[in-house]
C-alpha cells in the first residue's frame, strides 16, 4: 500500500500493480506449505512430502497442516477419534443426493452437498469462534470421504453404504464405495496404504485455485462449508484438480503407444495441450509424481499392469527429451500418475477429482483458518484497470437507430 504514496498529482490515486492471475504477487502470509518449483520441492510445515508419505498417515498429515506439528500417539488417538466420530452424515444429505439425475457428474454433486450441508450446520456462520471453526474442521474432514461414496453410489444406482467406525479413514471410504451384501468389508491393505498415500500428496498445494477460492470467499466470514463448495468448484475446472481425468481421456484417444509420437507432434504444434505436463510452480519433476510412482508400482502387483501404464510411459519419455518440452520445463505433474492408479483401483475417471477433493479439504480448512486468524487479513477484493467508455448520457430509445 505503500506504493499508492507514489502520485503523479494530487487527482491521481497512486502507484498500483496490475498481475493478471497472481503471477508476481502474494495475498497472504503463510506457515503451511513450502515449494520450490525449480527445485522440485514440495513440504507442508517444514518436512519433505517424500518422508510424509513414507512414514505417515494421512490423518496424521491432516493434523500436521492444520495444527503445525506432528500429532504424538494420544493426540493422533484423539484426533482419530474425533474424526471418526463426524463422519456420519444428516439423513437429509441423501435427500439432496437424490434429487440428481442418475448421470449427474460426482464432482457437481460433491460441491453442491457440501454447500447444502451449511444449512444443516448454522452454527457453522460462527467464523470468529475458535471452537466453532474446529469442530466444523472435524465435521468437513470426517464428513467429505462420507459424501463422495454417496456420490459414487447415486451414480451407480447402489444403496448407500453408511461409514464403519472400525476401518481407518482410507479403509472406511473403500468400504462405503464397495461393500455390497458381505457383513464386513475388507479392504485390500496394499491399495488402502496406497489410496491413503494419494491423500497425503494432495492435501495441500499453497495458494493454488482452489485454495485462493476458499480464502477469497472465507474472506467474506462466508461459512466454511459454503467456501469448501467454492473451493471444489475451482478445483473442478480441467486446468486444476480435472487435469488427471483429462489425462485419461487422452490416452484414450491415443489408443497405443505406437501413436504417441504422432501425438506429440500435434502437441508441439499447439493443437491441443498434452494433459498431466506442464504446472504453473514447477518447473523440475513435480516431487509428487515421484511418489506416486513408487506407490503405482505396488498398486500394479496387485491388480495387474494397466495398458495405458504403457502409454504414459512412452509419452514420458519422449517428452522428457524434446526440445519442445525440455526448453519449456515441462514435466509430468501430480496428475500424470494419478488418474492411471486410481483407474487401476477401480475408480471411474468422472471419480478423480471427487478423490482429489476429499484429502484437499484438510489443506482448503488450514488456508482458510490461517486467513480468519491473520490480522493483516481483510475482505479479498482486487483492484481492477477500468478500460471503458468515459462518462456518457443515455440516448432515449427512439433516437438509438436500428
Ligand atoms: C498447468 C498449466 C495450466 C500451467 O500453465 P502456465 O503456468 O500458465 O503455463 P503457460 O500456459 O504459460 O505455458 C508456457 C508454455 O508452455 C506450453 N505448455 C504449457 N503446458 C503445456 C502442456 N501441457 N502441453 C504442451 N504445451 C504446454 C504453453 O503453450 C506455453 O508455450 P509458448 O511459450 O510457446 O506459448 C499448463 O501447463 C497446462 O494447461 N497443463 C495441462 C493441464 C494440467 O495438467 N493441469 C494440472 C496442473 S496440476
Amino acid at each position: 500500500m505503500d506504493l499508492r504514496q507514489i502520485k503523479s498529482g494530487a487527482e491521481d490515486t497512486g502507484l498500483m500493480t496490475y498481475d493478471p492471475a497472481f503471477m508476481n504477487t502474494s495475498s497472504c502470509r503463510s506457515a503451511i506449505t513450502f515449494i520450490d518449483g525449480d527445485k522440485g520441492i514440495l513440504r507442508y510445515r517444514g518436512y519433505p512430502i517424500e518422508q510424509l508419505a513414507e512414514q505417515c498417515t494421512f490423518l496424521e498429515v491432516a493434523y500436521l497442516i492444520l495444527f503445525g506439528e506432528l500429532p504424538n500417539q494420544p493426540q493422533l488417538k484423539e484426533w482419530i477419534g474425533e474424526i471418526t466420530h463426524h463422519t456420519m452424515l444428516h439423513e437429509t444429505s441423501k435427500k439432496f443426493l437424490e434429487g440428481f439425475r442418475y448421470d449427474a457428474h460426482p464432482m457437481g454433486m460433491l460441491t453442491s452437498t457440501v454447500a447444502a450441508l451449511s444449512t444443516v450446520y448454522p452454527d457453522s456462520r460462527q467464523v470468529l469462534d475458535a471452537e466453532s471453526r474446529l469442530l466444523q474442521i472435524k465435521r468437513l474432514i470426517g464428513k467429505m470421504p462420507t459424501l463422495a461414496a454417496f456420490t459414487y453410489r447415486h451414480s451407480v444406482g447402489y444403496p448407500y453404504v453408511y461409514p464403519d467406525n472400525d476401518l481407518n479413514y482410507a479403509e472406511n471410504f473403500m468400504n462405503m464405495l464397495w461393500k455390497m451384501v458381505e457383513p464386513k468389508y475388507q479392504a485390500n491393505p496394499v491399495l488402502a496404504r496406497a489410496l491413503d498415500i494419494l491423500f497425503i500428496l494432495h492435501a495441500d498445494h499453497e495458494q493454488n485455485c482452489s485454495a485462493n477460492a476458499m480464502r477469497a470467499v472465507g474472506s467474506a466470514q462466508t461459512d466454511p462449508f459454503l467456501a469448501t463448495a467454492a473451493a471444489c468448484a475451482a478445483l473442478s475446472g480441467p486446468l486444476h484438480g480435472g487435469a488427471n481425468e483429462e489425462v485419461l481421456k487422452m490416452l484414450d484417444v491415443i489408443g497405443s503407444k505406437d501413436k504417441v509420437p504422432a501425438y506429440i507432434e500435434k502437441v508441439k504444434a499447439g493443437e491441443f495441450k498434452l494433459m498431466g505436463f506442464g504446472h504453473r510452480i514447477y518447473k523440475n519433476y513435480d516431487p509428487r509424481a515421484k511418489v506416486i510412482k513408487w506407490a503405482a508400482d505396488k498398486v500394479f502387483e496387485v491388480t495387474g499392469r494397466n495398458a495405458k501404464l504403457d502409454i504414459a510411459l512412452e509419452l514420458e519419455r519422449i517428452a522428457l527429451e524434446d526440445e519442445y518440452f525440455v526448453k519449456r520445463k515441462l514435466y509430468p505433474n501430480v496428475d500424470f500418475y494419478s488418474g492411471i492408479m486410481y483407474q487401476a483401483m477401480g475408480f471411474k475417471p468422472e471419480m478423480f477429482t471427487v478423490l482429489f477433493a476429499i484429502p484437499r479439504t484438510a489443506g482448503w480448512l488450514a488456508q482458510w483458518q490461517e486467513m480468519i486468524t491473520d490480522p493483516e487479513q481483510k475482505i479479498a477484493r482486487p483492484r481492477q484497470i477500468y478500460t471503458g467508455h468515459e462518462i456518457r448520457d443515455v440516448i432515449p430509445m427512439e433516437k438509438r437507430g436500428a
